[in-house]
């Protein structure tokens, strides 16, 4: 390693260090012009839209985005990418064919004979287009995907039904589960009408039974129920089977470098970067399940370790989309292979991120090993992205998706508000107190403020869903007089220690109960403001401070 030492250095090297700098400076502005002018001629990719802006997203103003915005966090479903397949949504037409179908078979009986609300025969089909047709003109954000035969409700007039269905705002076309309790009167001509329909999760008798999961307990107790889970989540960590397998995969392995323990966007920026990389040399990379969170997310003002990947991020959805290992089970394979046969795994180790990912190409190593040691800021995992890389490294966004669990939040959240309501997100925090850099914001996100400024872009007496940074509870109440006012503290029950949440990621933990922490809250947060109808952003909507700090915009 070279040592300088500035202060005994001469003035003809420093000289000659200030001409290498803007040599260099020239340099990096011609790989810029070069970078656009190849992005501009390239044939079109959502990547390549998504990709610049990202960049500026995360870099032009490093500080100010890493270390300030923190109330808000975007991960793959947010961005514009290209759509997953999607799934075929229940529409008027497809119902009509149904309702023909239901027709022409009544005409072979005899007309209206059978119909009657004491008791209403649930698992006629006529009641199914029923709801079906209800919930299409309720819920116009919703796409319904499949119902299940609906089954008796608690009354004889009632009909419990159960669907899934995704929200048409969000991009991943992950599916949902609803069921409610609908009460059933007699329409015309031979149909079934709703006459009032239950809320949010209400139709508890469609709930399917999860069978998956108790069926371990060995049957002979059925009513003590196993823990609910979601056993639509599959998150476990998938092994590599025999030692073949492992000595002919081609692997990526990153060291833990300076990432770790930083805020999540930049956690982002640098675990993509690692997985971009790998796509790119076509390998598997070696995911450490165990993260750090930052000291700005925690209770405890300090940096918490030990937190699964699983707690935040739909690590099913990468599995499948990405090549993924999970590390421990990766040096384990290792270890017992090196024992197992004399020769060890061929490993190139990599110390520097200045070895670019086009130099690794042609690489045969069984693992590529980058270690991260330098001190800050070289030690970054984003930095193997830097400067040419990012004309070869395509950031996999689409693979980082929020957690499912924190998910079901989300729809139970804006379920209960039955998915009418408007927004506004409130950004206080470090910003409203740094009064050099953001004059305006604290005194324009003032209660007064708020309620003048919201008065002219919401309509009085609707659901306001506030997503904020500001802890304190009560800072909305002068909203409450013109809005139903909505904060994530009111859904704390969704994470307390009777929830399904609470259960499930407890079972990630080794039985320990897990905290919902800032980051969850910021995740969930998001989520819920992206659902909105209206939706009032901080910068532009409430204040004409910039984003990024005084002079930025
Ligand atoms: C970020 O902050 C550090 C000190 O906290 C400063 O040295 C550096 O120049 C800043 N970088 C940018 C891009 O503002
Ligand atoms: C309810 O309707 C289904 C489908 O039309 C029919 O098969 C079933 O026999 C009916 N049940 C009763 C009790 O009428
Ligand atoms: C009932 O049938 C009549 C005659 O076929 C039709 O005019 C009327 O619009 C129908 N009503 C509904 C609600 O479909
Ligand atoms: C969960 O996914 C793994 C692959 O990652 C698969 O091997 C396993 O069978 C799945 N488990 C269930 C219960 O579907
Ligand atoms: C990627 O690697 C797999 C197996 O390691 C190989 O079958 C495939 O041909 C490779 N693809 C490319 C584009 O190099
Ligand atoms: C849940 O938490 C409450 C208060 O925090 C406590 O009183 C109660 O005993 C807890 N219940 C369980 C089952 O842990
Ligand atoms: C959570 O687990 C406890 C004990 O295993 C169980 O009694 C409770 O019903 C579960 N709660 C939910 C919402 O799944
Ligand atoms: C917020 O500002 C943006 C940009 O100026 C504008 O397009 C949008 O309509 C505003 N939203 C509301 C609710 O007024």
């Amino acid at each position: 390693m070279k040592q300088s030492n500035p202060i005994a250095e001469p003035v003809g090297q420093n000289l000659i260090k200030l001409i290498s700098n803007l040599c260099f400076s020239v340099f990096v502005f011609g790989v810029l012009i070069f970078t656009v002018i190849a992005i501009t001629y390239k044939s079109p990719d959502p990547w390549l839209e998504s990709a610049p802006a990202m960049t500026k997203f995360f870099t032009q103003s490093e500080n100010a985005t890493f270390k300030n915005d923190n109330s808000i966090l975007r991960t793959g479903e947010d961005l514009q990418l290209s759509q997953i397949a999607p799934a075929s949504a229940i529409t008027e037409s497809s119902i009509e064919k149904v309702e023909e179908k239901i027709a022409s078979s009544l005409e072979l009986e005899s007309g209206c004979r059978e119909m009657t609300t004491s008791p209403v025969n649930c698992s006629d089909p006529r009641v199914l287009v029923a709801v079906e047709k209800f919930n299409l003109r309720a819920f116009k954000s919703i796409a319904f995907l499949e119902y299940q035969t609906p089954v008796s409700g608690s009354r004889p007039d009632e009909c419990d039904v159960a669907w899934r269905f995704r929200n048409k705002k969000e991009k991943s076309w992950r599916k949902y589960r609803d069921f409610r309790r609908f009460k059933i009167g007699i329409g015309e001509n031979c149909t079934f009408k709703v006459v009032h329909p239950g809320g949010w999760h209400s139709g508890i008798n469609a709930r399917r039974p999860k069978n998956r999961y108790s069926a371990t307990t060995g049957g002979a107790t059925p009513k003590i129920s196993a823990p609910i889970r979601d056993d639509e989540i599959n998150d476990t960590i998938p092994s590599l089977g025999s030692d073949v397998n492992f000595r002919k995969g081609r692997y990526l392995y990153y060291s833990r470098g300076g990432d770790y323990c930083k805020g999540v966007n930049h956690y982002l920026w640098s675990i993509l970067c690692g997985l971009g990389e790998a796509r790119y040399l076509n390998r598997t990379f070696v995911l450490d399940l165990s993260m750090c969170l930052s000291a700005t997310y925690s209770s405890t003002n300090k940096d918490e370790e030990g937190k699964d990947f699983r707690f935040y991020f739909d690590f099913e959805h990468l599995k499948e989309v990405a090549s993924i290992v999970e590390e421990g089970e990766f040096i384990r394979d290792w270890k017992k292979w090196n024992r197992a046969h004399k020769k060890k795994v061929p490993v190139q180790k990599v110390p520097t991120y200045k070895v670019s990912p086009m130099q690794l190409k042609r690489d045969k190593s069984t693992i590529i090993w980058r270690q991260f040691d330098a001190p800050e800021p070289e030690n970054y995992w984003y930095r193997v992205c830097e400067g040419q890389a990012e004309r070869y490294i395509q950031r996999p966004w689409h693979a980082l998706w929020k957690s499912k669990r924190l998910m079901n939040i989300v729809s139970e959240i804006s379920g209960r508000m039955d998915w009418d309501f408007d927004a506004v997100h409130v950004v206080r925090g470090e910003k409203a107190q740094n009064k050099e850099l953001w004059p305006n914001l604290d005194s324009d996100t003032s209660p007064d403020s708020l309620v003048a400024k919201l008065k002219g872009m919401i309509q009085p007496g609707r659901n306001l869903y506030v997503a904020t940074n500001e802890p304190f509870y009560n800072y909305f109440d002068k909203l409450r007089s013109y809005y139903k006012v909505h904060l994530l503290e009111d859904y704390k029950e969704l994470w307390g220690n009777t929830s399904e949440w609470y259960n499930e990621t407890r079972l990630l933990n080794d039985g320990k109960p897990v905290e919902f922490d800032g980051f969850m809250r910021v995740a969930v947060d998001t989520e819920v403001l992206y659902r909105a109808k209206v939706r009032v952003e901080t910068f532009n909507n409430l204040t004409r401070d910039c984003k990024d700090g005084i002079n930025t915009c």
